[in-house]
């Protein structure tokens, strides 16, 4: 199964998600796709050999740029991991039940349009919730609302900070994120 990732940011999922595929038989990661041509992704994409896109946000809109590329690379499931796009339904027609996205926090609460980043962390702090987490779910045309694959989950107490918060999210994603796209597409193969 030859899957490629969407990121906007950073990447340090990214990263974490090809490092875990490196040696698999079975799963390759081929492609990096992004709408930010200083992503830090792109860097991990190029450090790994992983070939790479950048795309602007009409030319994503369209998505005919972007399909075409996920063509010739032969992708076969999407992963969006820090990726701030909405996805256009064209794509999603084209990969049903096969674009995963990572939200950093326990949806439905605190998810949709405006919810990422640091901005979801500073939202669960304010509402003085007992714990957070992470979502793996499908996507779909609205934001942070696909099925859910699954769901992990951290303490929070009271002199936790969004920032401390959002170490801890990281901490669920870099030993969770990959094992579960590694199951789900063991499911659905
Ligand atoms: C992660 O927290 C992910 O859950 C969210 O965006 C962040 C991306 O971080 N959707 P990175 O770019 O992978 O470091």
């Amino acid at each position: 199964m030859n899957i490629a990732l969407f990121a906007s940011g950073t990447g340090s999922n990214v990263y974490n998600v090809i490092q875990h595929f490196k040696s698999n038989d079975l799963i390759n990661v081929v492609a990096v796709l992004s709408n930010k041509a200083d992503a830090g992704a792109l860097n991990h994409a190029k450090n790994a050999g992983v070939p790479s896109l950048t795309f602007g946000i009409k030319e994503f809109a369209s998505a005919i740029k972007v399909e075409e590329f996920l063509a010739e690379k032969k992708v076969e499931l999407i992963v969006l991991a820090g990726f701030l796009l909405k996805v256009p339904k064209s794509l999603i027609d084209l990969y049903p039940n096969k674009i995963i996205n990572i939200h950093p926090a326990l949806l439905p609460n605190f998810g949709g349009k405006g919810m990422y980043g640091i901005n979801v962390h500073n939202a669960v702090i304010a509402a003085k919730e007992k714990k957070s987490g992470i979502t793996i779910h499908l996507v779909n045309e609205k934001y942070d609302d696909g099925a859910t694959i699954a769901q992990f989950e951290c303490d929070l107490n009271e002199h936790d900070t969004p920032q401390s918060l959002a170490q801890k999210v990281s901490v669920l994603e870099k030993s969770h994120f990959p094992k579960t796209i590694e199951a789900y597409i063991l499911k659905i193969k």
